[in-house]
C-alpha cells in the first residue's frame, strides 16, 4: 500500500456502531487495532472510541464528530487517521478531504500488514491480488468523481476509453496474471505436501495472532543454519524447516500466517489456503503475546479460526490435535504477573518463554519432545470445586493419582489433583480454555 504508514503519527478511531453486533466490546477492539497499528510501525498519538448511532453515508461519523476528529488531528499532530471499520470509498475520500490527512480503514490496515509480512511466494501473490481487488472497487466507485476532476470529458485513455477504464483494464490484466501464477504455486505446494506426507517426521505447526512472535520463535527454533536436506523446504516454502529435538530424530516446524479478527473478505480465501497445513499437524503450538492487554480476546479469535478449520470442536472447545500454548514475550512482563502466569501454566500444557531472549526455550523443547514421544505427563492441577466442567473432564479422561482439598481460593473451595494425562489428552485439556 502507500508508503505513508511506517513511522507515521496516527490517530486511531474505533467506531462503535449501534446497529452492529460485535464479538468483542469496544475497548477490546480498540486494544486490538492499536496492536495492529503498532505491528505496522505506526506511532499512536491518540486513540478514541466513537459511538455511531446512525451511520452517515458521506463520512460514517456525524458532522460534530468529524469536527472533533479534525481538532484531534491538529492537537496531536497526526498525519494518518486509522478507522477500525469498513469505509466506503466515498466516506474515505470525504474524510480525507475534510481532515486533510490520509485515512485508512481496517481492510487497508490489514492489507498493509499482510503485504509486509507475507513470507511465501503464494502469500505475496494472494496479498497483491486482494490489494488489487480492493483498489478496483475504489476505482469503480470514484468514477464520477474522477471524471469531474478531469473536466468531464472522460476520453483520456485513448479513443473511446476513459482513464478509469484503462486503469481497470490494467488491474484486470494484472489480476489475471496473478491468478495464473498462484495456480502454479499451488500445484507445486500440493506436490510438495504429498512428498512430505510420505516422510515419517512429525509436524509441529505454529499458529497465533498476528505479532505474537511466531516468526521470531520459528527462527530461534530452527537456528540460522539450513541443513542440505532442508533446502527442499527452504526453497519451495520458506515457512517449513526441520528442527531437532532431544530424543526425536527429526520434526518439521511449520509457520503460518498471523491470525487477525474480522478479516477482509478479499483475504479470507488466501488465509484458508495457508492454514490447510495446520489441519495435518501432529502438534499445534499456539503462540500468544502475553504482554498484550488484548491477549485473551486474541486467543478467542485464534480458537474460532481453529474451530472453523475443524481442528477444535466449537461447542466443547476440545481439539483434535494437541495444542501447546507458548506464552511469549515473558521479558516484557513484570515479576508479579510472571509469577501468576507461572502458576497458571502449571495446570496447562503452556510454556512461558521469551522468543526474543531465548529464555524458556528448553522447556518448550522438553514439552514438545514429551508429546512426540508420547510420554504421559503427571500434573498437579488445582481447581475451584465450582469448576465442575474441568473436574468432570479430568475424572473422565485422566488417570487420577491423588485428590485432596486445597483450601480457599478466590472462587471458593479448591481441590488439588495429581493426574496423569497422555499428550493428546493434555492438549485437549488445555483447549478447554483458560
Ligand atoms: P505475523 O507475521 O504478523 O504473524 O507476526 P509473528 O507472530 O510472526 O510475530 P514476529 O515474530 O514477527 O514478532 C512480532 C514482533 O514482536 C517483533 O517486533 C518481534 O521482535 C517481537 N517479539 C517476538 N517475540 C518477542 C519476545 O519474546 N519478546 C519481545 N520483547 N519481543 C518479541
Amino acid at each position: 500500500m502507500d508508503e505513508v504508514t511506517r513511522g507515521a503519527r496516527a490517530l486511531i478511531l474505533c467506531p462503535d456502531i449501534r446497529a452492529f453486533k460485535y464479538d468483542l466490546d469496544a475497548s477490546e477492539r480498540l486494544a486490538e487495532v492499536e496492536g495492529l497499528a503498532l505491528a505496522i510501525g505506526v506511532v499512536i498519538q491518540h486513540s478514541a472510541i466513537l459511538p455511531v448511532r446512525q451511520m452517515q453515508p458521506n463520512t460514517l461519523f456525524g458532522s460534530g464528530q468529524v469536527e472533533n476528529i479534525a481538532i484531534w488531528c491538529k492537537q496531536y499532530e497526526c498525519e494518518l487517521v486509522i478507522v477500525d471499520g469498513a469505509l466506503t470509498p466515498i466516506q474515505q475520500r470525504n474524510l480525507e478531504d475534510r481532515l486533510k490527512r490520509k485515512v485508512i480503514d481496517r481492510t487497508g490496515l490489514i492489507l498493509e500488514i499482510f503485504g509486509e509480512r507475507a513470507a511465501t511466494a503464494e502469500g505475496r501473490l494472494q496479498v497483491e491480488l486482494a490489494h488489487l481487488d480492493y483498489q478496483q472497487s475504489r476505482l469503480v466507485r470514484s468514477w464520477t468523481h474522477l471524471e469531474r476532476q478531469r473536466g468531464g470529458f472522460g476520453f483520456l485513455g485513448g479513443p473511446g476509453e476513459t482513464q478509469i477504464e484503462a486503469d481497470r483494464r490494467m488491474i484486470r490484466q494484472r489480476m489475471g496474471r496473478l491468478r495464473r501464477e498462484l495456480e502454479q504455486v499451488r500445484k507445486t505446494r500440493a506436490l510438495h505436501r504429498e512428498r512430505r506426507g510420505r516422510a515419517p517426521w512429525p509436524v509441529v505447526a505454529l499458529v497465533g495472532y498476528t505479532n505474537a512472535g511466531k516468526s521470531t520463535l520459528f527462527n530461534r527454533m530452527t537456528g540460522a543454519d539450513v541443513m542440505a536436506e532442508d533446502l527442499l523446504f527452504a526453497t519451495l516454502d520458506p515457512t517449513m524447516r526441520a528442527i531437532s529435538l532431544p530424543g526425536v530424530e527429526k520434526a518439521i516446524l511449520s509457520d503460518t500466517v498471523g491470525f487477525i479478527s474480522d478479516l477482509p473478505t478479499q483475504l479470507v480465501a488466501a488465509f484458508r489456503a495457508t492454514l490447510e497445513e495446520v489441519t495435518g499437524a501432529d502438534i499445534i503450538c499456539h503462540v500468544r503475546d502475553m504482554s498484550n492487554p488484548a491477549h485473551a480476546a486474541q486467543k478467542k479469535q485464534v480458537m474460532e479460526v481453529l474451530a472453523d478449520l475443524g481442528v477444535v470442536d466449537g461447542e466443547t472447545g476440545i481439539s483434535e490435535i494437541p495444542i501447546v500454548e507458548v506464552w511469549n514475550k515473558a521479558d516484557l512482563i513484570d515479576d508479579e504477573t510472571l509469577d501468576e502466569l507461572r502458576a497458571a501454566a502449571e495446570g496447562h500444557s503452556a510454556v512461558l518463554l521469551s522468543a526474543a531472549t531465548g529464555e524458556g526455550m528448553d522447556d518448550l523443547a522438553a514439552t514438545l519432545t514429551g508429546m512426540l514421544t508420547s510420554k504421559a505427563h503427571e500434573l498437579i492441577i488445582t481447581l475451584p470445586v465450582s469448576d465442575g466442567r474441568r473436574l468432570a473432564w479430568l475424572h473422565a479422561h485422566g488417570e487420577i493419582l491423588s485428590e485432596e482439598d486445597a483450601g480457599e481460593g478466590e472462587d471458593g473451595p479448591l481441590r488439588r489433583l495429581t493426574v496423569r494425562l497422555n499428550p493428546k489428552e493434555l492438549g485437549q485439556y488445555s483447549a478447554l480454555g483458560s
